[in-house]
């Protein structure tokens, strides 16, 4: 049956479908369930978040007609808040840290919003994944803006429960699709709103299912090394909704995926199950695997594409 029609693109975020793998998956390993959220309509599951933390500060009075929406993204948080925000007829600013594709920029633009590429020092961010930590600066001049200016509202991903509250929903449309039965769920971490709000629905419903994070191995402030909230860095642009996660006792493991893993393995999604997905999907993919062998047949694993391939082409290892 077809979707029925809706009144505005903003209707169709969320509700995405549930894919079984075919290729990957050794026979006798558990099944594997990807959830591809690049069907989201900027591109990734961050449309999720945008939406329910503009409704909720338009709720509580904070952000009004007129006001500016600020925020520091390595991409498509900066992407979906340019969607959402712009479709709402508020103006966005997106600080990025300087060294993403051009791709990413063009996309936020092509919604009308202004982008900002902002130096970071003694980080190469060049195609890399590493964690939420590229964007202290980036978050600094947010605070700055919103401070010296009172009709700029920042969105804070970072420590915004609007975030999580958002991936409720995304850990429920899980159990739905999957009729209860999830062995292990695992979701890389970015800000932590995914794997903090998938693992409360998760968690409520079944406690015995595993629920795993992962972080990028060159992360310089990496969680599986007992670091939330990294030393010497403001309570401001930091920690937020990490710390709460982790100290939740929802996660049950963090563990550390290499870029060169997580691109291997998105490179077989695309290839073998014609899955168009970004790098953190492919970590997703490789670790859900391992998990998969390890609980053998008859079990159920799941997991998310967080984003889609568009805003990496230009990236030669995409090319190649
Ligand atoms: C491609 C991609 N994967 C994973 C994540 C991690 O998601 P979260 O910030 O909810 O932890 C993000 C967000 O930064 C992302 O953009």
């Amino acid at each position: 049956m077809a979707p029925k029609a809706v009144d505005s693109i903003l209707d169709v975020i969320g509700n995405t479908p549930l894919v079984k793998l075919q290729k990957l998956v050794p026979p006798k390993s558990a099944d594997i369930f990807v959830k591809p959220e690049y069907l989201n309509p900027s591109g990734s599951y961050k449309d999720r978040i945008a939406l329910e933390m503009i409704r909720t500060a338009e709720a509580e009075g904070k952000l009004k007609p007129g006001y500016t929406i600020v925020e520091a993204s390595t991409g498509n948080t900066g992407t979906a808040l340019s969607f959402v925000g712009t479709r709402l007829g508020y103006n966005v600013e997106i600080y990025m840290p300087e060294g993403m594709t051009r791709e990413r920029i063009k996309i936020m633009e092509s919604y009308g919003a202004k982008v900002f590429e902002m130096k970071i020092e003694g980080l190469d961010a060049k195609g890399s994944v590493a964690g939420a930590e590229v964007e202290f600066i980036p978050r600094k001049k947010c605070l700055d803006l919103e401070r010296s200016n009172p009709k700029v509202w920042w969105a804070r991903q970072f420590c915004n429960p609007a975030n999580w509250r958002a991936h409720i929903v995304t850990g429920n449309e899980i159990l739905e699709q999957m009729n209860g039965k999830v062995d292990a769920f695992i979701a890389s971490i970015g800000v932590g709103g995914t794997l903090y709000g998938c693992a409360k629905a998760l968690k409520a419903k079944l406690p015995k299912c595993r629920v795993i994070g992962l972080e990028p191995a060159s992360a310089r402030y990496a969680i599986s090394d007992g670091i939330t909230s990294p030393p010497g860095v403001s309570k401001d642009i930091s920690g937020g909704i990490i710390e709460e996660m982790m100290e939740s006792g929802l996660i049950d493991e963090v563990v550390k995926v290499t870029n060169e893993d997580a691109i291997k393995t998105s490179d077989r999604l695309v290839k073998e199950e014609g899955l168009f997905c970004g790098i953190s999907s492919g970590a997703n993919v490789y670790h859900s695997l391992k998990v998969a062998e390890t609980l053998g047949k008859g079990k159920r694993v799941a997991t998310v594409l967080p984003d889609h391939r568009d805003r990496y082409l230009s990236e030669k290892k995409y090319t190649t």
